[in-house]
């Protein structure tokens, strides 16, 4: 089959040919449509991440969106070194498999759930969000930070603020669910008011 393949830490993985997976007791086969790239991708192929492979070659890539070989699709998640998402078929457990809506598609589906279920848990068991509260979202022009705004307003959040650097990207952000948008590039004194104002304490500007 097809894969994207790590040969060394550090360098570009390439594409090419890798030994087909064969399913072990509880495994399933995955036909593979599309892969997620997410900033843990780069980090385990350049060496710094602390599940960094050890043995090469071995396929990119952790979760992703496809095919049971009984025609079921599903988004999955921890395929079995040295086989990854990256690849047109891998291999994990069965319970590593979760269906998807079918409104949604490969790509989407493939994206959501990493950054989503970080975000989500973040606010929901970390946060203990609870409705009606004011959440602050730090990062919030990135990918998760996108995604918390909107689950922190699922939740029921009574207001989100969000925080960033991005001024194009933070401007979207209230079609998002963003209450307000505090602009991380201003002087410290202006930061620090426009926290306090957020926080709902009165500051004279
Ligand atoms: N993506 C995933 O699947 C996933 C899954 C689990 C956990 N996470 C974690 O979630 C975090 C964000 O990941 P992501 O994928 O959402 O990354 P991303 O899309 O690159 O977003 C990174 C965010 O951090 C902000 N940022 C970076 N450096 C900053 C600095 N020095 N000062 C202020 N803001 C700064 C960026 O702001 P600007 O827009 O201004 O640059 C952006 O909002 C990471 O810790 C990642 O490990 C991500």
């Amino acid at each position: 089959m097809h894969a994207a393949v790590l040969h060394a830490l550090g360098k570009p993985p390439r594409f090419g040919e890798f030994p087909d997976p064969t399913p072990g007791e509880g495994e399933v086969l995955i036909n593979v449509s599309a892969a997620a790239l997410k900033p843990v991708d780069k980090q385990m192929a350049a060496g710094t991440h602390y599940a960094s492979p050890r043995e090469f070659p071995v396929v990119c890539g952790m979760d992703g969106v496809g095919r049971l070989e009984d025609g079921t699709r599903v988004f999955f998640g921890g395929a079995r070194r040295p086989y990854g998402a990256m690849a047109e078929r891998t291999v994990l457990r069965r319970v590593q498999c979760f269906s998807i809506p079918e409104e949604l598609d490969d790509v989407t589906a493939a994206a959501i759930p990493n950054p989503g279920v970080s975000a989500w848990l973040s606010l929901k068991h970390s946060a203990k969000l609870a409705a009606g509260e004011t959440v602050l979202i730090l990062g919030a022009t990135g990918v998760t930070g996108k995604l918390a705004v909107q689950i922190a307003k699922i939740l029921g959040a009574g207001r989100v603020v969000a925080a960033g650097r991005n001024e194009q990207v933070l401007s979207i952000l209230h079609a998002l669910g963003a209450d307000s948008t505090i602009r991380l590039d201003k002087p410290d004194e202006e930061l620090i008011a426009a926290f306090r104002r957020e926080a709902g304490e009165s500051v004279s500007t």
